[in-house]
Formats: structure tokens, C-alpha cells, sequence
């Protein structure tokens, strides 16, 4: 079939005898001497109207197609005298794939709640609002590949079934061929408890002492049960990984990379982002552009918590130092205090990972993470401890045997070197990039407690 894509379709340069366009109707409707078509095949925001005379024998095909219908058009582009559209097809033969019935196709008004939508995931991507999401997602992909790939970085694939819980929070997806109440785990599969992967980074640390430079970019899990619009049981996250680097050149890398995707969104993406400027946050364009105009900030750990602690402002949670901070404090901090994301770095160890590197005050590690406006943490990481001792006693005073730890360890052993990484949750950057509020609704099939249906 000589199908052309509605986006290239709609960006002809001139008109054209004969073109084939697929998609779903979108809007019909019927006048006497013809039936106007809307249609969308996914491949841009924009429809093709699509011009079917009474009385031919593509009128007849058309039959009672109608709203959510899957078509091919066969016709004559010309130019639209109509508002809105350069082009239109007068179309000269149909043929309908799929009807949906009117009365059962739940798609039928203009639009319709997030919540709804959710109940069916597997249609929503036929909406402009999901389209155009999903879009972006692919977009910004791109964008990430592009900036590792044109920096020295290798895109490494780290495994998705693990024995070890690299974050040490326990938040993970058991994985088990065991019946229910059989015990002994020396039966399961891999002879040993095996989970999900929270996190590819100390597989990455290992690629990251032999390529130098690397980065995952794959699905994670967390059992973690908090059910809030920026949790999801199942996500993407970016983690670079970097020999020879320290914590300022990790904090210039995630600045670097989300200035270089919100760059390329702008760029490439700009009818989708306008119907989310129009319907979802008033004011997205400009707020993404002045992202760009200035450096992001930066902050010790110490001082965000002074900042907290003076600003006036009534939390929920109160601050001082040893405390995490929560998403309000991050919030405030990115969306009022700076007005632009930050970086906050130096936490106190107590509550971070048993890997950062700690820093010659006894207190605190190397640590970083990237809060933004609307969101709080984007980016989650820190220079890794790269001294055997120091990371065997920590692991000890964590509780943990370091022989659990042995091909991590011996990476200090053989040719240590000072290295950084980070993880970046890839689906509240698409958060960020198109205002959507909430995570389930920028993963096409979101997975959060009590969720699995699609
Ligand atoms: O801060 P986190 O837990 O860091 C790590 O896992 C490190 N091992 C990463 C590294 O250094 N290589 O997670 C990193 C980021 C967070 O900043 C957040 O953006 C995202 O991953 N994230 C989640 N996104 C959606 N749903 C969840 N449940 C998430 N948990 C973390
Ligand atoms: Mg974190």
C-alpha cells in the first residue's frame, strides 16, 4: 500500500493527483451533497478532513462509518478553502477496516476526564491530549539518546531480574517460581531470593570501570505502596554512570541533560506542547523557555534546610538537619524560593544509600539531588564511595555482610577510581515537559497499588 503519514500528508508542499491516508475518524459530518471526514492516524496532532461526495462509490464504502472507525482514503489532495488546514482530501475510493459502534465506542464527546481515561488506557492514545503524550515520551528519548550518545556515553542494558536491593530501602518485587508455602529457597529458581531491579546502578558502576562513561535507560520497579501522582510501582529511569568525575561535574551532567531536552521539546514538539500550554497548564511554553535562560541553582543540603526553617512558611513535616525532606520542602525550595530547579547536595548519610561517598566532615556524603518546579526530585545521585575500607565499614555499620557485596567491592579493589552517576525518573521529566500532574498519565499502562489491569 502507498500510504502516506498524515504528518507528511499535511506538510505537502503542493497538491497532489493521488495520496493514501489511513486512520480513525475523528468527526463526521453529513451534509447533502457530501460527508465531511475528519481523520487521524497518530503520526501528528493534526486531523485531514477528508471531502466524500453523495452519490460515488467511496460514499457508499463510507457507509455509517463513523466516530472511531479505522479507514484508508484514496483522493486528490488539494488545497482547503477551509479555515484551520492547507489541505483536504476529495476522496475518490474508501475502504473501512473497523466500524465502532456509536452506542458502545466510549470516545464519542470531545473530552473527557483524565480518570475516565485511565478506565481505558488501551483507547486513550486515540485522544489529541494522549497522542500527543505519547509522542512526546518518544521525542524525548530521542533527545536523551542524542545527548549521552554525543557526549562519550554508551547505552548499556543492565538486568532487569537482580539478587541484591541497591538502594537497601527493601522496596522490591519478589520474583519467585516457588509455590505458595513452599520455603525452601534453595528450590527457587535461581537457587537464591531473586527481586526486580530498583535501580541498574551498581551493574552501571561495573560498565561505568571498563567504558568509562555509561548510561541505562530502562524500566524499574519499587513495591514502595505510596499512592501519589508521583510514585508509580513501574518507571523509567535514566542512570548515567562516569569514571574520573566527581559530584560537580555530576550536578553540570543533569543540569546539561534536562536543559538538553526541554531544548529539543521545544524544538521539535511545539503543536503538541501548545495544546498542553492551551488545556492542561496555562503557561508551560514560556515557564519551559525560561528554564533555559538562566543557570539552574545549587545549594548545600545545609543551607536548603536554614532556607527552610526561616522562610515563614507552615509544613506539614518540620525540617532540621538529618531530616529527608519531603516532596513540600522540595517543592517550595524549587517552585518559590528559587523559581527554578535546583540542586541540592551534601545530605547528611544517615538518610542516604550506603554507596555515596563521604565527605571528610564525618556527616555528610556526596550526594545530589535535582529538585524542580511542580515535581520536587527529578534526579536522584551522587559521587560513589570509591575507597574499599570506607565502604566495607559502611556496609558493616549498615547491618549488611560485605561479602553480599563481593563483585561490587572488588570494583574498589582493581584499579579504584573517583565516579558519579545518577538516576533520573524519566516519567516526571514528561511531567515536567507537558504539565500533566500525574504519573499515571504519562506511561501509557501505569502500574500503582491495585492497579494492573491493562
Ligand atoms: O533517588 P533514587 O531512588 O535513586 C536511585 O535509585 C539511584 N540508584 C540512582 C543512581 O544514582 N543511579 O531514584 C532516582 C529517580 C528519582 O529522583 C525519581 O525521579 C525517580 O527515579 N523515581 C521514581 N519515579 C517514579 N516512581 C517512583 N516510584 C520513583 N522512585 C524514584
Ligand atoms: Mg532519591
Amino acid at each position: 500500500m502507498q500510504r502516506i503519514l498524515l504528518a507528511n500528508a499535511l506538510n505537502a508542499t503542493e497538491a497532489q493527483s493521488s495520496v493514501t491516508l489511513c486512520g480513525w475518524i475523528r468527526t463526521r459530518r453529513d451534509a447533502k451533497d457530501f460527508s465531511f471526514v475528519e481523520i487521524n492516524d497518530g503520526s501528528c496532532l493534526d486531523n485531514m478532513q477528508c471531502i466524500v461526495d453523495a452519490g460515488t462509490a467511496a460514499h457508499d464504502a463510507l457507509g455509517s462509518a463513523s466516530t472511531g472507525a479505522a479507514i484508508r482514503v484514496e483522493g486528490e489532495l488539494v488545497p482547503s478553502p477551509g479555515k484551520g488546514q492547507r489541505w483536504e482530501v476529495r476522496a475518490r475510493t474508501i475502504e473501512v477496516y473497523g466500524k465502532a459502534d456509536p452506542e458502545t465506542f466510549p470516545l464519542q464527546k470531545k473530552r473527557h476526564s483524565d480518570e475516565f481515561l485511565r478506565s481505558i488506557a488501551h483507547l486513550r492514545t486515540r485522544t489529541n491530549k494522549y497522542g500527543a503524550t505519547f509522542r512526546i515520551r518518544s521525542e524525548a528519548s530521542l533527545a536523551v539518546h542524542e545527548f549521552f550518545h554525543s557526549r562519550g556515553f554508551f547505552w548499556i542494558h543492565t538486568p532487569i531480574l537482580t539478587g541484591s536491593d541497591c538502594e537497601g530501602a527493601g522496596e522490591m518485587f519478589r520474583v519467585t517460581i516457588l509455590e505458595p508455602g513452599e520455603k525452601d529457597i534453595t528450590k527457587d529458581f535461581f537457587g537464591r531470593r531473586s527481586n526486580l531491579t530498583v535501580s541498574g546502578q551498581l551493574e552501571a558502576e561495573a560498565l561505568a570501570t571498563g567504558l568509562g562513561r555509561v548510561y541505562t535507560f530502562g524500566p524499574t520497579f519499587r513495591a514502595e505502596n505510596s499512592n501519589t501522582p508521583r510514585h508509580a510501582a513501574e518507571f523509567w529511569m535514566i542512570e548515567p554512570e562516569m569514571a574520573f568525575a566527581d559530584l560537580n561535574d555530576l550536578m553540570d551532567l543533569g543540569e546539561s541533560l534536562t536543559r538538553h531536552v526541554v531544548e529539543h521539546i521545544l524544538t521539535h514538539c511545539e503543536p503538541d506542547l501548545k495544546l498542553f500550554d492551551n488545556f492542561v497548564d496555562k503557561g508551560l511554553i514560556a515557564r519551559l523557555k525560561n528554564m533555559l535562560a538562566t543557570p539552574f541553582a545549587r545549594v548545600t543540603y545545609a543551607e536548603a534546610v536554614d532556607i527552610l526553617q526561616k522562610c515563614g512558611k507552615d509544613f506539614a513535616y518540620p525540617v532540621s538537619f538529618g531530616t529527608d525532606l519531603q516532596t513540600e520542602h522540595e517543592r517550595f525550595l524549587a517552585e518559590e524560593h528559587f523559581k527554578k530547579p535546583v540542586a541540592v547536595f551534601n545530605y547528611p548519610k544517615e538518610i542516604k544509600a550506603f554507596y555515596m561517598r563521604q565527605n571528610d566532615d564525618g556527616k555528610t556524603v556526596a550526594a545530589m539531588d535535582m529538585l524542580v518546579p511542580r515535581i520536587g526530585e527529578l534526579i536522584g545521585g551522587s559521587q560513589r564511595e570509591e575507597r574499599l575500607d570506607k565502604l566495607e565499614k559502611r556496609i558493616c555499620e549498615l547491618g549488611q555482610n560485605p561479602q553480599d557485596y563481593w563483585w561490587y567491592l572488588d570494583l574498589r579493589r582493581f584499579g579504584t577510581v573517583p565516579h558519579c552517576g545518577f538516576g533520573l525518573g524519566f516519567e516526571r521529566l514528561l511531567m515536567m515537559l507537558t504539565g500533566i500532574n500525574n504519573i499515571r498519565d504519562v506511561i501509557p499502562f501505569p502500574r500503582t497499588p491495585g492497579n494492573l489491569e491493562f
